[in-house]
């Protein structure tokens, strides 16, 4: 990795052969990322009402903050307007709906000075996506709902791009994950005891890379980059939206980022739908990259 293109005009094939090849990309606020992001703002004013979002740390106890925040990330997800402004939102951005897969967005806080570290604000250690099963085809979209500083961000590690990292991502399962993990997220306030793929050795975090963007700019990055939720110190808290794209004729043709220390069980490719119309990701696709069926004892998906 060696390159930030910055509102770069390029096609969406040549990006996503540069983003496998460990490269960043920024897209500047425009319509439709601001759109979204407003949108989520607006939910998050109403949810936290007359308390300013990035301060109510300082105003109720953790315990009321997770009420709050809980039932306000599913209700983000799940609302037709957010689906409906994130597919605008990919195709404005340069992307062939027809050929590109979404999956849901998700809402995450991240409180100052570590009022609130576990469940739903969980900060997250340095990690790949493709530990927890994403497919090396994934890029990842990360939007800042509210202008962030270098303190609150999140930041890449560069340096571990073609370097492997001894890991637990060979005792990570997807399915597992889902049926218990995330339906628990609220009860871990204090902690986390949710088993999640982490390092296994010591890392050398520095040289790290931060991108700054205003609030509904877009850091587009492969789901192989190695990153991490810088520990907030700027005293108020980080509202963010990130979510994942795949693309049908590279996942068919096996084009993606290089695979250096990722081995979990199981994958997210299901999580998938078609830019135009929801589609299910087809299930021959799922097949090539599934590993789940083969392991004896493991928990098989069953598509709801
Ligand atoms: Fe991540």
């Amino acid at each position: 990795m060696n390159t930030v293109y910055v509102d770069y005009k390029a096609t969406d094939e040549v990006r996503r052969k540069r983003l496998y090849e460990g490269q960043l990309f920024v897209i500047s606020p425009r319509p439709s990322t601001i759109a979204l992001c407003e949108f989520a703002k607006s939910m998050i004013k109403e949810a936290f009402g007359s308390i300013d979002p990035l301060e109510a740390q300082y105003h109720m106890p953790v315990e009321q903050y997770v009420a709050i925040v809980t039932p306000l990330k599913p209700k983000f997800i799940h609302h037709p307007e957010t689906k409906k402004l994130l597919r605008e939102l990919v195709c404005d951005c340069g992307c062939n709906l027809e050929e590109t897969y979404i999956d849901v967005p998700r809402l995450r806080m991240v409180t100052s000075h570590g009022y609130l570290t576990a469940g739903v604000g969980y900060a997250h250690h340095p990690h790949r996506d493709t530990w927890y099963s994403a497919p090396m085809a994934q890029l990842n979209w990360w939007l800042p709902i509210y202008d962030i500083e270098s303190e609150n961000s999140m930041a890449f590690h560069p340096a571990y791009w073609p370097r492997a990292v001894k890991n637990g991502s060979a005792e990570f399962n997807y399915y597992e994950w889902n049926s218990e993990g995330r339906k628990n997220a609220a009860q871990h306030i204090k902690t986390d005891t949710r088993k999640q793929p982490k390092p296994q050795e010591a890392m050398e975090l520095e040289p790290q890379v931060r991108l700054i963007v205003p609030a509904g700019g877009v850091v587009l990055f492969s789901a192989a980059q190695m990153h991490s939720t810088v520990p907030n110190t700027a005293g108020r808290a980080r509202y963010s939206i990130d979510f994942r794209t795949v693309n049908l004729a590279d996942l068919r043709a096996g084009v993606a980022a290089p695979n250096v220390d990722s081995h979990p069980v199981g994958t997210s490719l299901r999580d998938f739908v078609r830019g135009t119309d929801a589609a299910p990701m087809p299930e021959d696709v799922v097949q090539k990259y599934d590993n789940a069926t083969a392991a004896e004892g493991v928990l098989v998906y069953k598509p709801s």
